[in-house]
C-alpha cells in the first residue's frame, strides 16, 4: 500500500469510528415524517456518480408510514433518460429514526438514519453501511424546493464531516415536469 492510499484508510477508519454510533433525531416520529418532500441537497461521493453532477436535479418524494413501523419512500429523479420512479422499502429497526434497506444499486443492506428533521421545514438523511465513499450518502430534504441558507449550510457541515468532498456537495436546480404533473396530483390526493 502507497502512502497515499494508507493515509486515505487512516482517514477512512477515523471517520468511522468518529461516526460509529451516529444518532436518530430524537423522539423520532414516523406519523410527522411522513408525507411530500423534495430532495434539495444530496452529497455522493461516488466516482461513478461523479460524471453525472452536472445533470442532478432535485428529486421529489412521498414517505408513506405503515402501521407496523416500515416506510415506502417512492422518489421521482429526473434523469438524462426521463423521469424515473423509484420505490424504496425502508423497513424498521429497534432505533426510532433509523431503518434499513435493501440496495439493488449495491447489492447490500444500507442503514438510513434521519439524523435531524423539524418535520415542517427539513430532514437530514445519512445512507450509509460502513463508511464508505462508494456507498455513502447525505441527503437534505426540504418540504419546499427552497430551503433556508442556515440548514443548508447545516447538511452541507454535516456531509463535510463524513469525509464526504466539497465537489460531491450538491444543490441542484429543480427538476422539469418530474414527476409528471398528473402523477404528482394523483400522489397528493392519496396522502
Ligand atoms: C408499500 O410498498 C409495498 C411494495 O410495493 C406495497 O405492497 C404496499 O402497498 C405499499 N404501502 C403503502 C401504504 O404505500
Ligand atoms: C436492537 O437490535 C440489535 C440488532 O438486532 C440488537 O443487537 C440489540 O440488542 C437490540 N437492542 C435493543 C435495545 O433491543
Ligand atoms: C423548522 O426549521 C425552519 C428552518 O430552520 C424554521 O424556520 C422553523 O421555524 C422550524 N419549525 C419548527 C416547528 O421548529
Amino acid at each position: 500500500m502507497g502512502a497515499r492510499a494508507a493515509a486515505a484508510a487512516v482517514t477512512a477508519m477515523l471517520v468511522m469510528m468518529v461516526h460509529a454510533d451516529v444518532k436518530p433525531q430524537r423522539d423520532f416520529n414516523l406519523q410527522r415524517f411522513a408525507g411530500k418532500w423534495y430532495r434539495v441537497g444530496i452529497a455522493y461521493d461516488s466516482p461513478r456518480f461523479a460524471p453525472f453532477r452536472d445533470h442532478v436535479k432535485i428529486s421529489m418524494g412521498t414517505v408513506a408510514a405503515l402501521a407496523n413501523g416500515n416506510a415506502n419512500l417512492t422518489m421521482w429523479d429526473a434523469t438524462p433518460i426521463g423521469c424515473l420512479k423509484k420505490l424504496y422499502q425502508y423497513e424498521k429497526t429497534n432505533i426510532s429514526g433509523q431503518f434499513t434497506y435493501f440496495s439493488t444499486t449495491h447489492n447490500m443492506v444500507k442503514d438510513i438514519t434521519v439524523v435531524e428533521t423539524n418535520y415542517t421545514d427539513y430532514a437530514v438523511v445519512l445512507k450509509h453501511k460502513v463508511f464508505n465513499r462508494e456507498y455513502t450518502q447525505v441527503a437534505l430534504y426540504g418540504r419546499t424546493q427552497k430551503l433556508r441558507n442556515d440548514v443548508v449550510q447545516k447538511f452541507k457541515a454535516f456531509a463535510l464531516s463524513w469525509g464526504l468532498s466539497r465537489e460531491s456537495i450538491l444543490t441542484p436546480p429543480p427538476a422539469e415536469n418530474c414527476p409528471p404533473a398528473a402523477s404528482a396530483s394523483a400522489s397528493a390526493s392519496s396522502q
